[in-house]
């Protein structure tokens, strides 16, 4: 096949009029970090999710950072996650001082394994975080009857989930927390950023005082007409806001939303019919029970050569690609600090996966290279099967 001559990434952001409208306003109001246009973004969070409070951040790592101190989790407490996840997790947790206890995941979805959850729980466990992997739910109903029958908060690690509905429910509209990412790979995205949605008062109070200093009243409140510039602060916080110029974008991409996610689910399917049939790759399953789809990622399992080849080939075309994600638990520094576990089904399933490009800007000719591409290189490997 011919090869092409531009590069196809792994993802491009959308970033179109609409985005640079927004911030081009945003930047002519001469109010740029926190502020009115933070505080609307979050009001689509809440509208979008059902959940009382939201909490716009600089990212879903300082969100998981915030909750996990908000939550008290330390020293001598487990918290639950599975192994195939991003790093941050796990940093957050090890760097709370709590242990990260790994969750098997279905080697078919890639989701967590529900099944896997009651025998990991101890004394010492205080959450769970199950992850809408790759834009697919989690089983929700399952997680959150163990979790309440042993007190555990549910943490949903929604990062790839803006747009997912697990039984008809919007990702962080179960009551529980949930943590949102907006970095530029994510379905919308502020150039970096996240958020958290919650039900709870007390918790609302905390995450924004940890979210800014320890200050109550955030540069909007303090320096606005009328603001009251003093402040007392009872208990230290970081510098985790997000800012208006980043929210501004936000706002555009939200208003795109379902515009975004009916083109990933329509390249999505491109996909599916234009490697049906490929020996030696499998194609992602979708969990069995009723959800929307967000199609974050398309993940395949390269059977028929070593990833590491494939990566190469795929290099020579001029496609780009993704490894969503290395296991947590193989990391050097997990292994060292908290010993080896065995997890079988991420196992298998870690050393085979990669994410093909997948973006809302991707044309159906894209696709159709990738495609071919795949064809061809799996098409030239050596002892490849189904
Ligand atoms: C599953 C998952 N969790 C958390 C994160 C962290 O998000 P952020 O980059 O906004 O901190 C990511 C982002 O890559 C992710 O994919």
């Amino acid at each position: 096949m011919k090869i092409r001559e531009d590069f196809l990434p792994l993802n491009r952001p959308s970033i179109g009029e609409t985005e640079i409208a927004g911030v081009t306003a945003c930047l002519r109001s001469q109010w740029i970090t926190t502020g009115p246009l933070c505080k609307t973004f979050e009001e689509r969070f809440q509208h979008l999710t059902g959940a009382r409070h939201a909490v716009s951040l600089s990212s879903a790592t300082a969100g998981m950072h915030l909750v996990l101190t908000a939550l008290g989790i330390g020293p001598g407490d487990e918290v639950i996650t599975p192994s195939l996840t991003f790093a941050s997790t796990v940093n957050m947790i090890a760097l709370s001082g709590a242990r990260p206890v790994f969750l098997d995941i279905h080697y078919d979805t890639l989701n967590i394994n529900a099944d896997d959850i009651e025998a990991r729980i101890t004394p010492r466990t205080k959450a769970i975080i199950p992850v809408h992997f790759a834009g697919a739910p989690a089983e929700m109903d399952r997680i959150l009857e163990i979790a309440d029958r042993h007190r555990l908060t549910v943490i949903e690690d929604a990062a790839h989930a803006v747009g997912t509905r697990y039984r008809g429910i919007h990702a962080g509209g179960f009551g529980r927390i949930a943590i949102f990412s907006f970095h530029p790979l994510k379905n919308i995205t502020t150039g970096e950023g996240g958020l958290i949605t919650h039900n709870d008062e007390q918790l609302e109070k905390k995450l924004r005082l940890l979210r800014f200093h320890g200050i109550e009243r955030d540069a909007w409140k303090r320096y606005g007409k009328g603001g009251n510039p003093e402040y007392d602060i009872e208990t230290p916080g970081w510098k985790y806001n997000l800012t208006d110029i980043q929210a501004a974008l936000g706002i555009a991409q939200f208003s795109r939303l379902a515009e975004f996610n009916r083109r990933r689910a329509e390249i999505v399917a491109l996909y599916r019919e234009g490697l049906k049939g490929v020996t030696g790759l499998e194609l992602p399953g979708n969990p069995a029970y009723p959800h929307d789809h967000a199609h974050h990622l398309f993940v395949v399992k390269i059977l028929a050569m070593e990833r590491e080849r494939f990566m190469e080939k795929l290099s020579d075309h001029n496609i780009g690609y993704g490894l969503h994600f290395p296991a947590c638990h193989l990391l050097k520094y997990v292994k060292d600090r908290f010993g080896i576990v065995k997890l079988p089904e991420t196992e298998r399933a870690a050393e085979k996966i990669l994410s093909l490009p997948l973006f809302p800007d991707m044309t159906d000719g894209d696709v159709a290279y990738v495609c071919a591409a795949v064809r061809e290189i799996l098409g030239g490997a050596e002892g490849g099967r189904n």
